[in-house]
């Protein structure tokens, strides 16, 4: 079946992986990217399918309603999947606007275009609004966020995702709007920036800086591997009940100091160097303020309802990934350039 469907975000980390797997898997659609191209941003990451024919990319800040207007003008879409957002807890807590204009007022600017001009045509018209297991806040030891943990986000990135959620909501109660919206544990693999955990750690360790720790790196977080997101994305996307809420997740929790030891022995083996070097470079740093202690995903409805499953272990996900940063140094250096070293210097210093 043809379908025209915008995909927001697409220049990013997962909305990449996101791109590349509808516009291979589903040639009959067109896939169309809008995004702003932000710090994080990047079309390096798409260069392998840019060319296809069912793709296109259109520059476009969400927040430039006027913009977002013309391009549900120019393509009569019936389904969008929205990943485009200010991602990063740390400059949420440093600089909270961007996060207020993009992840809500944003949202709301896409919301509204899609309710107004959804196309008539006999296909299944869909909103899918993609999070995060944050807007549940943050739990103790024991006991795992399902589909009716109550809102609790407790940082401006949270706060900003939990809004429009709710708007997203909204549109459905209120206008009828066919919605769905899935809440995900922390991504890692291929092309993250490397502001986040893992491609950071990979990065200081590779060159030799001190790996930042936050706090006494006792907080747990639950690791999915990308191209699982990308695959239950593409799930409930096509098989997901409309106005139904999914998590998705890895059901991998990691301490974060255990992680960091893991990938100081895997990145040590793969560099050759001594077992126990890289764990040397780990520092404890003053903690994240409000940093939520644990994240864990109970997915088990969109396994048992739509049947998905995760299809890579820790293991091997954290191997693919060291890979990658280490064979595609070039990508990383022009991030690490610019504007990226500017925020580094900023967060960390001179460490
Ligand atoms: P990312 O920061 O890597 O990419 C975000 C993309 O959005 C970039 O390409 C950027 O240029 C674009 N963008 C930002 N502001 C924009 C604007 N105003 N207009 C148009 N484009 C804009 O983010 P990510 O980690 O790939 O996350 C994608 C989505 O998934 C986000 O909505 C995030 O909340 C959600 N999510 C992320 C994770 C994770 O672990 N990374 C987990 C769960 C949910
Ligand atoms: O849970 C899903 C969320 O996961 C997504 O919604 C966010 O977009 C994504 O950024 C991620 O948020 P986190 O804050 O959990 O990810 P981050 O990689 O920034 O941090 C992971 C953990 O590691 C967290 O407990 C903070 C800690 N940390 C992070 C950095 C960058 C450190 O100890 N040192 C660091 O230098």
């Amino acid at each position: 079946m043809k379908r025209i469907i915008l995909i927001t975000g697409g220049a990013g980390f997962i909305g990449s992986h996101v791109i590349r797997r509808f516009v291979r898997r589903y040639p009959e659609y067109t896939i169309v990217n809008a995004d702003k191209l932000t710090y994080a941003g990047n079309l390096g990451n798409l260069s392998d399918i840019d060319r296809e024919p069912n793709y296109h990319f259109r520059r476009v800040d969400i927040v430039d309603k006027q913009a977002v207007s013309a391009l549900f003008g120019e393509f009569r879409f019936d389904g969008v999947i929205h990943l485009a957002a200010e991602s990063h807890v740390d400059r949420s807590i440093t600089s909270p606007d961007e996060f207020i204009y993009t992840n809500i007022i944003g949202t709301v600017n896409l919301l509204t275009a899609f309710r107004d001009t959804a196309t008539e045509r006999d296909v299944r018209k869909l909103f899918y609004h993609i999070s995060t297991d944050e807007v549940y806040g943050s739990l103790e030891h024991g006991g795992f966020f399902t589909e009716q943990t109550p809102y609790d986000p407790r940082s401006p990135y949270s706060a900003s995702k939990a809004s429009s959620d709710h708007m997203a909501r909204a549109f459905g109660n209120t206008y009828g709007l066919p919605f769905v919206i899935s809440n995900c544990s922390n991504n890692y693999g291929p092309n993250q920036f490397p502001e986040k955990l893992i491609p950071l750690t990979i990065n200081n360790i590779k060159t030799g800086k001190p790996i930042p720790v936050y706090g006494k790196g006792e907080n747990i977080r639950d690791w999915l591997y990308v191209e699982d997101h990308a695959s239950a994305i593409d799930v409930i996307f096509h098989a997901g009940k409309p106005g139904d809420t999914y998590n998705v997740g890895g059901d991998n929790e990691w301490k974060n100091i255990d992680l960091v030891r893991l990938l100081c022995k895997v990145m040590d083996e793969k560099l050759g160097r001594v077992t126990g070097s890289s764990e040397k470079l780990i520092t404890y740093v003053t903690d994240r303020a409000g940093h939520d202690l644990r994240y864990a995903i109970d997915s088990s409805k969109l396994q048992k309802e739509l049947g998905w499953r995760p299809s890579v272990t820790f293991e091997q996900g954290l191997r693919m990934t060291v890979d990658w940063y280490l064979s595609n140094e070039q990508w990383l250096e022009t991030i690490i350039s610019g504007a990226y070293s500017k925020y580094y210097q900023e967060m960390y210093g001179n460490r």
